[in-house]
């Protein structure tokens, strides 16, 4: 199947810190590609190289079926709406309702009517389990379903990828769980995404791959029953211990 996303061989730096060295990542339409790493491995950097939020030095990025690594400014803003980003801090606008934050992109940049926004936004919030949060404000919310409107949010955008970039580490841990089953019923249902995480359940639950970056580059990335179950490299094996321990 021709890949939704298929980046090859980026490069990306910082100064004279090579943060991405060669770096290969793709996903197929309705896959969950999870991405695990340690601390300064390149993943967020991978993420935003992506969406074109920082420019590659070299490489390709093909994304429905368009090179778009290099694109001109203008290009870029309009293909980044093809993916919804979601981050640690979701920053939603504190002066606006759940059904406003939503809203806000369908009606400011795909000229949408605000009534017929405002449907698709409650629409949106009830498919994030917040039915009964359509007028709140973000400060009368828990930080995972903060977390839920700003996935909402990035719905609203129509995206054909998923980009998150560890969406539950900013959470305190009894509200997690509400995030990532929003997130795994959205990949249930077809959408496609990467998912930056440290969550190996969430990756066992719901990954169809799982990729392992250490220092700038891919050193491991296999179908997820694989990447659980058969040899790994011994630096992702030390990784996963770890992180069990
Ligand atoms: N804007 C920047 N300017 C300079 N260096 C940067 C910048 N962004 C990232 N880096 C450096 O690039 C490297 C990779 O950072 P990145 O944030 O991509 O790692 P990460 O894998 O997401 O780490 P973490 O798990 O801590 O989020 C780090 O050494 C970081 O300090
Ligand atoms: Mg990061």
């Amino acid at each position: 199947m021709t890949p939704l996303l298929d980046a090859a061989a980026i490069w990306k730096s910082f100064g004279d810190h090579a943060v991405l060295q060669g770096v290969d990542v793709s996903v197929t339409r309705g896959e969950c590609l999870v991405v695990l790493g340690p601390s300064g491995s390149g993943k967020s950097t991978l993420l935003r190289c992506l969406n074109l939020l920082e420019p590659i030095a070299s490489g390709s990025i093909v994304f429905e079926g368009r090179e778009i690594a290099g694109l001109p400014r203008k290009h870029a803003a309009a293909l980044r709406r093809r993916m919804g980003m979601v981050f640690q801090n979701f920053e939603l606008f504190p002066h606006l309702s759940t059904t406003d934050n939503v809203a806000f992109g369908p009606v400011r940049v795909k000229k949408r009517p605000l009534k017929e926004a405002r449907e698709l936004a409650h629409e949106l919030l009830c498919k994030v389990h917040l039915p009964d949060k359509l007028a709140a404000f973000p400060d009368e919310l828990s930080g995972g379903q903060q977390q839920r409107v700003a996935i909402a949010r990035a719905l609203a955008m129509e995206p054909a990828l998923m980009l998150y970039d560890e969406p539950t580490s900013a959470l305190d841990p009894e509200t997690v769980g509400d995030v990532l089953n929003v997130m795994q019923e959205l990949s249930d249902e077809g959408m496609t995404s990467i998912v930056v995480t440290h969550e190996l359940g969430f990756a066992r639950r719901a990954a169809d791959s799982v990729m392992f970056m250490d220092a700038g580059k891919v050193a491991h990335r296999a179908s997820v029953d694989a990447f659980f179950t058969d040899a790994a490299p011994e630096r992702v094996v030390r990784f996963l211990r770890r992180m069990h321990a």
